[in-house]
């Protein structure tokens, strides 16, 4: 009888890092009795505030949840226009449309995909409050443009800064620029709670998001439970429910420990493609600006159907069924989904064309050198090994 021939172990778009450190963590958590945010919590939000350089951090469930409270705590609402990319996931145009407010998409910069200093300045108009940044696949926008042009204008600025927990230009953090600034740890991000976010930032705004973020009230769970012993509380603002519960807190603090070598990792796999992978005809790979060290969230390739031998498509297809290798596409434009498609949306050519052509390479620190190997030498397959000299 013929034996099958042994299936080629997948290689997974993205897989975390979780260790004994987390594992223990969780584990002192669920035995320390107190689930809600409380110790670990704060410890993750002082890790992070010490690390930034912040005023404030407060560790909520998510980053579209960080958005959200952002706007409420500016006071950005109806009649108020945001200037936002629309290649970025919906999670900011949700965010403004919540807080009712219009989002406003304005194109990218063709070398970073991040959005464009130039064109941002000339959408803004006498409705606009509020600009939210987002720094494409951890490479950072121009944050020292940004600042100025909010501080110009007179407008908030937040940097939505899920893919750049760890990332710098020009001498400048990622997410210690903006009047406010967003993380995610999101189960695919560059490190995980499973789901969750941070808000850090100016001190006024943070503190007024986190009353916002516990239903108004002006004390914590935990402060009532220790400094206060006392049951009783009262409710300032009308407020939401996005506090991070210890549990995350407790996987977020160890992973942020994590943060350098997960990083370096991923420059690592990254520097590995990019030599490989430039030799692909109507294959290119992303450009890192002179004094800028990215985030790696995402390792991109931009496939030109005019000269590659394969559509992106393609490539994604024959990767996952002729190699087992699975990948993902960042993004499909806000202003083309449904919620966000609306006449008056200008054309972004430079983010259409981006968006028909990325596609988003496994690039984690969980991945072996031999599945980086297994990646280009899968790529060159289907290139038919064609190389430019
Ligand atoms: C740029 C960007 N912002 C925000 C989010 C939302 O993050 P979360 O799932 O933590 O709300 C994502 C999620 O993938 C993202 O890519």
């Amino acid at each position: 009888m013929a034996v099958d021939p042994s299936p080629i172990p997948e290689i997974p778009w993205n897989r975390p890092s979780l260790g004994d450190d987390e594992i223990t963590e969780v584990v002192d958590t669920l035995r320390s009795g107190w689930l809600t945010h409380g110790p670990k919590a704060a410890a993750f939000e002082d890790a992070v505030r010490t690390d930034l350089g912040a005023e404030d951090a407060f560790a909520v469930t998510s980053c579209t949840a960080a958005l959200h409270l952002a706007l409420l705590a500016a006071g950005v609402g109806p009649g108020d226009e945001v200037i936002t990319p629309s290649l970025t996931f919906c999670a900011a145009a949700n965010a403004i449309r919540q807080v009712g407010a219009r989002p406003v998409f304005v194109d990218v910069e063709p070398t970073t995909h991040n959005l464009s200093p130039e064109l941002t300045e000339k959408a803004v108009t006498a409705r606009t409050k509020a600009v939210i940044v987002m720094h494409y696949g951890g490479h950072p926008c121009d944050l020292r443009r940004f600042r100025t042009l909010a501080d110009d204008r007179g407008l908030l600025l937040v940097e939505d800064a899920a893919h750049a927990l760890l990332a710098r230009r020009d001498g400048l953090r990622a997410g210690s620029v903006g009047d406010l600034s967003t993380f995610s740890f999101y189960a695919n991000k560059v490190i995980t709670t499973g789901e969750g976010g941070m808000l850090v930032g100016r001190a006024d705004l943070v503190r007024k998001a986190r009353l916002l973020g516990r239903h108004g009230i002006d004390s914590s769970v935990w402060q009532r439970h220790t400094e206060r012993r006392t049951a009783d509380y009262d409710v300032a603002v009308p407020g939401l429910k996005y506090v991070m519960s210890d549990l995350a807190g407790a996987v977020g603090l160890r992973q942020w420990h994590r943060l350098a070598d997960f990083t370096a990792r991923r420059a690592e796999i990254a520097d590995i493609y990019s030599r490989a992978l430039r030799a692909l005809p109507g294959l290119s790979t992303p450009k890192v600006l002179p004094d800028t060290e990215p985030g790696w969230f995402l390792y991109s390739i931009f496939i030109d159907a005019g000269y590659a031998p394969v559509d992106r498509d393609e490539v994604a297809y024959r990767l996952r069924t002729e190699h087992c290798i699975s990948t993902s596409r960042h993004f499909r434009p806000v202003h083309t989904l449904r919620a966000f498609a609306d006449e008056d949306n200008p054309r972004l050519p430079v983010t259409e064309v981006v968006a028909a052509r990325q596609l988003s390479l496994p690039c984690y620190p969980a991945m072996t050198d031999d599945q980086v190997q297994r990646v280009i030498d899968a790529l060159r397959v289907i290139w038919g090994n064609r190389m430019v000299p």
